[in-house]
């Protein structure tokens, strides 16, 4: 019995050979349960019979003619023609990276006269004021899209409400100054707006009496601080902190005084993460215990999707997920839903795992740097966070 039907305007009666390699195929199919792949035999069959060589009554015996229509059956896919030479590979590659798309993430800190190294991520540095600006223009020369600046002020000036952050003379706000003079808008200067650096307590929000994150109070903490960042050159500002409303909340802080041209790069899905670890030591967070009443549970995968609702509804010009790898199906999910640009932050944990495994020479520190940045564009990032985007815009330019 036949498992498939035969293509259209075949009879049974059409051809003995066509009736013999119908039967075949359908056993194949049976065998296999794969009617798919029967289907296309099926086509290729069809073609095989069409061609002059092979109409009955020509000069091959029904044995060759058989021959051929079997072999033509069982020719098989073969993908790999495509992937034969750097040229071929290069022709059908569907995801681009380029510097473009990179944007770097930087720490400037208060009260040191040389960049001071992170442990936990080799090669990344607190800058001074100095070395800030060199550093920005050394991205800015090789073609990286963004700067996203995180400020570490001095232990001594952190206080309940981060009075720092909102401040035209805390660390972040010079360094957003130092480093718009320095490259202008050769490349887009963007601010971290949240308030964890700048707090004794190291919780992203203003802390309540009873000792949990107070959304409200936090989001007028927020827009004096959007305020500040623009006011210092800021042309785009990444709201971290997971506040319900503060996308919408800085927008209206913003317009009101004619900020109406600084852009809200919204972390629409920020998941509670063990991989901030490093950016915990490189901003010298003062936090104990976890973010977990603000932050998202890694359990969740809908309520990314009202996260990104609400911040596209509350005026969001880019949205982002974060962390990246451990998220990569979340960012699809916001890729095909968003209206807007968006984007991936390829956080610390990640950096300083792909750098300790390449220390230890495990893997290849230049291909896993390539191959995750290339998994998060595919997964579905117009734009990537990375700590390597310098680095990385020099092999691609
Ligand atoms: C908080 C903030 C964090 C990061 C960026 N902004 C840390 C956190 O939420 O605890 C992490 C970035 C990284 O790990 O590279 N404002």
């Amino acid at each position: 019995m036949c498992a498939v039907q035969p293509p259209t305007g075949c009879t049974i009666e059409h051809t003995c050979e066509y009736t013999d390699a119908h039967r075949q195929i359908s056993a194949l199919a049976l065998e296999n349960c794969w009617a798919t792949t029967a289907l296309k035999v099926i086509h290729r069959v069809k073609t095989a019979l069409a061609h002059p060589e092979n109409t009955p009554g020509d000069a091959l015996s029904g044995q060759k003619r058989q021959g051929r229509i079997l072999r033509s059956m069982t020719a098989i896919e073969r993908p790999r023609r495509l992937r034969r030479t750097p040229a071929l590979r290069r022709l059908v590659a569907e995801t681009t990276l380029q510097p473009r798309q990179l944007v770097l993430p930087m720490f400037v800190a208060d009260g040191i006269d040389d960049p001071r190294a992170i442990s936990s991520m080799p090669g990344v540095y607190q800058h001074t004021l100095d070395s800030l600006r060199k550093a920005a223009v050394e991205a800015a020369t090789a073609g990286v899209g963004g700067l996203m600046l995180f400020g570490v002020p001095l232990p001594e000036d952190k206080d309940a409400i981060g009075s720092q952050a909102s401040d035209p003379d805390g660390i972040l706000n010079r360094g957003l100054r130092a480093i718009a003079e320095e490259v202008g808008d050769a490349t887009v200067i963007m601010a971290d707006t949240c308030l964890d650096e700048f707090t004794d307590h190291g919780h992203c929000g203003v802390v309540a009496a009873d000792g949990t994150v107070d959304n409200d109070a936090t989001l007028h903490r927020y827009v004096e601080m959007a305020l500040a960042q623009a006011d210092a050159g800021a042309a785009m500002l990444g709201t971290s902190g997971m506040m319900d409303g503060q996308v919408g909340a800085i927008r209206r802080g913003l317009d009101a005084v004619g900020h109406t041209d600084t852009a809200i790069l919204a972390y629409a899905a920020k998941y509670a993460s063990a991989f901030y670890g490093p950016f915990r030591e490189a901003v010298g967070s003062s936090l104990v215990g976890d973010r977990r009443t603000y932050q998202q549970d890694p359990a969740n995968r809908r309520e990314s999707l009202r996260e990104l609702e609400l911040d596209l509804a509350e005026g969001a010009d880019i949205v982002m997920v974060k962390p990246a790898m451990s998220y990569l199906d979340i960012l699809r999910d916001v890729a095909d839903r968003s209206t807007v640009p968006v984007a991936a932050y390829q956080i610390s944990g990640e950096y300083a795992m792909i750098t300790a495994a390449a220390e230890r020479g495990w893997i290849d520190r230049r291909a896993a740097i390539e191959e995750s940045l290339l998994g998060i564009r595919r997964a579905g990032a117009d734009i990537v966070l990375t700590y390597w985007a310098t680095e990385a815009a020099h092999w691609l330019s």
